[in-house]
């Protein structure tokens, strides 16, 4: 089986899908870490973001593996543990540029789809619905407000308390750096990010994590 979760960023994507991944015993595919990891080991290793060419290089050839016992799954690049450095506001900022790239984005594609094979997914993404997965058994669309969005993501930043830390300003800068995400996100010509024909839209603002995990295991029992 196969469950995609699209949504925008920041939208509870990776907690919800870790969450259905732990509950049905599923293995998470977290692809928004593939692009990531893509962007950090070019910045990393001097390459111009702008030289398309060299950045479609790179991801044809990079080793990208996930690994660990429980969500979420540490990730590596070449073989380094690349984990940390893909959460970066600095990573933030770069990797919806090269998302853009088709080059990129069919090198992901395939790894994307044979890590799936003969496995039950939870995958959570931009495309999972309209490109990777098109027959996935259960789609899902989540968003959030914005601001809601932008707050939840310097919370997640701050796991030891947010004493100390100027929130308002964060969240202010974080709501900047996600609207221009999500406008280039949303409006690149290859596989932008929009919900599936079939997929179910959800609204997770005013709701918890654990209604809406309640919702979509309903909705994947109704189907498995
Ligand atoms: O979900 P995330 O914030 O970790 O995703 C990081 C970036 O990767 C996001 O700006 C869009 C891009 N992305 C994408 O283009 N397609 C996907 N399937 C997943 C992520």
């Amino acid at each position: 089986m196969i469950i995609a979760i699209d949504g925008p960023a920041g939208s509870g994507k990776s907690t919800i899908a870790d969450i259905l991944a732990e509950r049905f015993g599923f293995t998470k595919l977290d692809t928004g870490a593939m692009y990531r990891t893509v962007a950090f080991t070019c910045a990393d290793r001097g390459i111009d973001l702008d030289d398309e060419t060299a950045v479609e290089h790179l991801a044809g050839k990079l080793d990208i593996a996930f690994a660990g016992d429980s969500c979420p799954l540490r990730v590596f690049a070449d073989g380094r543990d690349v984990t940390r450095e893909i959460r970066t506001p600095q990573t933030d900022r770069i990797v919806s540029k090269v998302a853009a790239y088709p080059g990129v984005r069919s090198a992901l594609l395939g790894c994307q789809r044979s890590f799936a094979e003969g496995r039950d997914v939870v995958a959570e993404g931009r495309d999972i619905g309209t490109v990777v997965f098109p027959h996935a058994d259960l789609k899902i669309f989540l968003t959030a407000d914005p601001r809601e969005r932008a707050r939840r993501r310097v919370l997640q930043r701050h796991p030891e308390g947010t004493g100390g830390v100027d929130i308002d300003r964060e969240v202010e800068q974080t709501l900047a750096d996600l609207l221009r995400r999500d406008e280039i996100d949303s409006h690149r010509a290859t596989a932008p990010l929009k919900p599936a024909a079939d997929a179910v839209h959800i609204d997770s603002t005013a709701h918890t994590i654990d209604q809406i995990v309640d919702k979509i295991v309903a909705l994947a029992d109704a189907r498995r």
